[in-house]
């Protein structure tokens, strides 16, 4: 196949690219997505400070021209996120115990089920974890405690009961203890019957990172039993070595049955929010880069 969606749609998979609706008009911008991709990540506007700026009073213009760009192009959709200690809006963040626990609940149940059936992945929670593998002590976890993650979850499964619930997170592309920590609330979320379907494995990286443990750590998830997915794909650099991280990455995903989808966190480096980093597959004129070609070989060879 010689686009990145139909060749990843050989093996029943997406190849995705998250999208601010208000570049849509630009005609190379919609083209290359429409193109290559077929499925849409919002990245910005399904957050909450996007969607309940006000507390009870919703806002969907955004995500809901993302959504019929994509029933419109053939792309599924995944749902980035419902729940995140950043971009609260302001009135969030003033919130304490149960009055934040009522909060979020209300405000999964507004946007996830505004979206339900709309939706093929929801990532119900994002960025929970530190380094060490500890708890982030954000307010989420500090006015609600240990249980707003499960909280989270039933309350998206409530709204959507057909959407794949995730959990998302970087610095768990390889095996370390962030990930560990990602991998045992999962285990224990499966045993107990909390709702989890997929985990979201970000992949912000470098030319350098080290991918020694990449695919390995996508295949000890599926064998928990859940799906995973590539999700905010981007590697900074330029060249060959660029394109080796980006052809490891691909293999890994194609290598594990359970690997669903990749997505890209943007299309052209010219507006990823690394800037600098040149990190995407499309550069600033939206031609290919030695990346794009990595990639689509081995989204081919698998
Ligand atoms: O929309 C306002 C605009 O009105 C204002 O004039 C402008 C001035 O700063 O800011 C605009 O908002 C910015 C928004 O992007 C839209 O462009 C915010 O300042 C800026 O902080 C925001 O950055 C986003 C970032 O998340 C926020 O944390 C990035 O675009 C987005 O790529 C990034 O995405 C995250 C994922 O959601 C989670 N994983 C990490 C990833 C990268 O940080």
């Amino acid at each position: 196949a010689d686009t990145l969606r139909a060749a990843a749609a050989e093996s029943g998979r997406y190849y995705g690219a998250a999208v601010a609706p208000h570049l849509l008009g630009e005609s190379d911008y919609a083209a290359t997505l429409n193109r290559e991709f077929n499925s849409i990540v919002a990245e910005n506007v399904m957050k909450w400070d996007a969607t309940e700026p006000n507390q009870g009073q919703f806002t969907f213009q955004g995500g809901d021209q993302l959504v019929a760009h994509a029933q419109n192009n053939g792309m599924s959709v995944r749902g980035h996120t419902l729940v995140w200690h950043a971009q609260q809006p302001g009135w969030v963040q003033g919130l304490t115990g149960d009055n934040l626990r009522r909060a979020m609940l209300n405000h999964i149940d507004g946007v996830a089920g505004h979206y339900a059936g709309d939706i093929d992945s929801w990532d119900v929670v994002n960025e929970a974890f530190e380094w060490d593998g500890s708890r982030r002590q954000s307010n989420l976890q500090q006015q609600i405690g240990n249980g707003w993650i499960e909280d989270a979850f039933r309350a998206a499964d409530a709204a959507d009961p057909a959407a794949k619930l995730c959990y998302n997170d970087y610095g768990i592309d390889g095996v370390n203890p962030k990930s560990d920590a990602v991998y045992r609330m999962v285990q224990d979320f499966l045993a107990r019957g909390v709702p989890i379907d997929c985990v979201g494995v970000q992949s912000h990286l470098d030319s350098n990172s080290d991918l020694g443990t990449y695919r390995q750590n996508l295949q000890r998830f599926a064998d928990l039993g859940v799906d995973v997915q590539i999700t905010e794909l981007d590697i900074g650099g330029s060249g060959a070595a660029q394109a080796n991280a980006y052809r490891t990455v691909t293999e890994a995903c194609m290598a594990v049955s359970r690997c669903t989808g990749i997505t890209t966190w943007g299309i052209t480096d010219k507006y990823s929010w690394r800037g600098q980093d040149t990190p995407l597959l499309f550069d600033s004129n939206y031609q290919k880069k030695q990346a794009y070609g990595a990639v689509l070989e081995a989204l081919n060879n698998a």
